[in-house]
């Protein structure tokens, strides 16, 4: 019942096609819940503090019935749901389905993403082993290279100045209580744009008015169940198979090497090997969270035709987009690589503007080079070139996140997987 007073009466027939949205939305909703009742069941067993928190997670583990179970459970739906919300956010991004009037929907969708960031990143924290003190360690010391305020944002992050008992009830509450309610807060008023906009956008040719409209119930429904029915299927089948990663109890004394940040950070990792701290932490995330920020109110003076990459044309500039970010991200890595043996070049320059300024202005100049060559080469149209500059962008921020998970060994240097996997 509560699932039908979410849904208008009756659904456009083609809203029903599962390439319309790959039912993204609905399967995010169901890890949710998912989480939220296998979250609930850990709470029995979970202790806060630096003294039990591994120990109380071992013995949910080691000694609980279903203990691992439930909590693998946890952990690969957390995950999951981060990457879902990734892919759903390249769903609408790519069906155009940001701009007027589904704009605002938009902007509490990237909130929903921050919230979901933030419920992965204070949960990591609360096993209390070396992965999690670590990665913590390592993702909130990058604050500190924000400059003037680098400082008081780490020890707000942290609760002091290490990670330590306050960084764990701060982590705590902020995963069991304010996170989750936030969630569940934003993601209604999500659902009530989304009816408020007239459901999801769809193809124009079809012409709204000549849409055929089917009962909710059963057309939409008998579609959303099976999914969800697979979705936990999927998520139970993971968990009985894949343990969740617990290492030995943190040690503040002893860092791991490599010290990695959780992988959803690990892109912005990598970009602190290439380029001025400042500019890894601070410019670049700023650029890309503005970029998606504003890309509903650039204007490119045409409604979006609901179809994936608009046209044909909008289709080549993405897929060029795409090949160009495969080819020119690695090259730059390797080069880079190699140039960290090397004397650095124009040393006379202060590193801010050698490492910082200047390729963070070359980026830009690509950026703006493959604008220009989707609307020239492939005519594209301005919204077309703007996704072509997206995915670019996106591709990028893919190629360093897999970079840095899988190929970054001792010392942060070039590795293969299989070394990495060796040295463990
Ligand atoms: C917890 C995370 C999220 C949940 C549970 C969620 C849920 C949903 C659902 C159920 C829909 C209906 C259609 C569909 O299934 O695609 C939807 C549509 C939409 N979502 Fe999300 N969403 C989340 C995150 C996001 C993010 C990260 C964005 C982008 C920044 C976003 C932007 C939108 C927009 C603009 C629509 C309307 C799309 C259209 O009309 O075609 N959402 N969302």
């Amino acid at each position: 019942m509560l699932l039908l007073h979410l849904h208008p009466k009756a659904v456009p027939e083609e809203a029903l096609v599962f390439r319309r949205t790959f039912g993204l939305g609905g399967i995010a909703v169901v890890l949710f819940l998912l989480l939220a009742v296998s979250g609930a069941l850990l709470l029995f067993g979970y202790e806060p503090s630096p003294e039990r928190a591994y120990g109380s997670v071992r013995e949910i583990v080691d000694q609980t019935p279903f203990g691992a179970f439930i909590r693998n459970a946890h952990h690969w739906a957390a995950n999951g749901l981060l990457l879902v919300a990734l892919l759903h956010l390249l769903r609408v991004l790519f069906s155009g389905a940001y701009d007027p009037p589904r704009r605002a929907n938009w902007i509490v969708g990237l909130a929903l993403l921050l919230l979901v960031m933030a419920s992965n990143f204070t949960g990591y924290l609360l096993p209390w082993d070396q992965l999690a003190y670590w990665a913590v360690t390592i993702a909130t010391g990058m604050l500190e290279y924000v400059p003037l305020v680098g400082g008081s944002l780490l020890r707000a992050a942290r609760g002091g100045a290490e990670v330590g008992s306050k960084t764990l009830a701060l982590f705590f509450v902020l995963h069991v209580a304010i996170l989750p309610i936030a969630l569940f807060v934003l993601t209604s008023f999500h659902f009530w744009l989304v009816r408020k906009a007239g459901g999801v956008i769809l193809p124009r040719e079809a012409g709204a008015s000549r849409r055929t409209m089917v009962p909710t119930s059963p057309h939409l429904v008998a579609r959303e169940g099976p999914v969800a029915l697979v979705t936990v299927a999927t998520v139970l089948v993971v968990a009985a198979l894949v343990e969740a990663p617990l290492l030995a109890q943190a040690n503040p004394g002893m860092s791991p090497n490599p010290a990695k940040a959780p992988w959803y950070f690990m892109g912005f990792q990598e970009l602190l090997l290439h380029l001025h701290p400042a500019f890894a932490v601070l410019v670049v995330p700023l650029l890309l969270a503005g970029l998606l920020v504003a890309l509903p109110y650039l204007r490119h003076g045409e409604a979006p035709s609901g179809a994936y990459f608009q046209s044909p044309a909008g289709g080549r500039s993405a897929l060029s987009a795409t090949v160009l970010a495969l080819v020119a991200v690695p090259a730059w890595v390797l080069v880079e690589e190699s140039a960290r043996r090397t004397p650095p070049w124009l040393p006379f320059l202060p590193q801010a503007v050698r490492a910082g300024l200047i390729p963070v202005l070359l980026i830009c100049t690509v950026h703006a080079g493959v604008y220009l060559l989707a609307r020239r080469l492939f005519g594209a149209s301005r919204l077309e070139a703007l996704q072509a500059v997206v995915t670019f962008v996106v591709v990028a921020l893919v190629v360093l996140t897999v970079t840095g998970s899988l190929f970054r060994g001792q010392g942060m240097a070039l590795t293969w997987p299989w070394a990495l996997a060796g040295s463990r």
